[in-house]
């Protein structure tokens, strides 16, 4: 049977269940690639309660908390405002975030998520999606390919004190998703 998902924006009140989340996933996620040290400065920079909270008023960042009957398993965010290129474009947004907590991967809820963001980007005039993943997140890699993004370049991501490379990645959205 599949599972359905539900889809909830943040607001103020999320904050404690929002970071929890985002703290969980990352660790997972990163912590094996990079020292204890770096992890605890992004934590403390990029990551704090005080950067999601201000994150959550702001209207071009929406983070959507994701439930499977009614269990929280993962968290999305977009970037309404594209900083991955130097001549931006109104129509382009940013997926900053998609992460599930490690019992809820590789279950098809990635691509479920995933179109569900790319009908709502759709419906709101998007016509492009940019991320960036990390080259040792073999697993992201293999997602975004399979949802149809091209590596389209690199940048700098900082974790702590270590400036890594991040693989830029763009779909050109089409109007086909609007219904998702
Ligand atoms: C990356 C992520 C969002 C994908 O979501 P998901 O629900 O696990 O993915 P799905 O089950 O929908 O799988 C779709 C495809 O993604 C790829 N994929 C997903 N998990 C994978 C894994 N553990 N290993 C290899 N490929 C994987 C496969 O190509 C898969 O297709 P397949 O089932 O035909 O093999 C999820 O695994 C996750 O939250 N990972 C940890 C956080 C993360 O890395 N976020 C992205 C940061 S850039």
């Amino acid at each position: 049977m599949i599972m359905e998902l539900t889809y909830r924006r943040a607001v103020a009140r999320d904050l404690p269940v929002l970071h929890e989340i985002a703290m969980t996933t990352f660790e997972n996620t990163y912590g094996r690639f990079n020292t204890a040290e770096n992890m605890r400065l992004y934590f403390s920079q990029a990551m704090s309660e005080g950067e999601f909270a201000r994150q959550l008023k702001d209207e071009h960042q929406p983070y959507w908390l994701i439930y499977a009957a009614n269990r929280l398993v993962g968290y999305c965010k977009l970037d309404l405002v594209n900083t991955l290129v130097d001549d931006p474009q109104d129509d382009q947004c940013e997926l900053e975030r998609l992460y599930f907590l490690p019992e809820a991967q590789h279950r098809g809820f990635g691509t479920m998520a995933f179109q569900h963001i790319c009908g709502w980007a759709v419906r709101h005039g998007y016509r492009s999606l940019w991320l960036v993943a990390y080259p040792k997140n073999k697993p992201a890699l293999a997602f975004y390919r399979k949802m149809g993004f091209e590596q389209v370049g690199t940048t700098v991501f900082p974790l702590g004190h270590d400036m890594q490379q991040g693989i830029v990645h763009r779909l050109i959205l089409s109007s086909d998703k609007k219904n998702d």
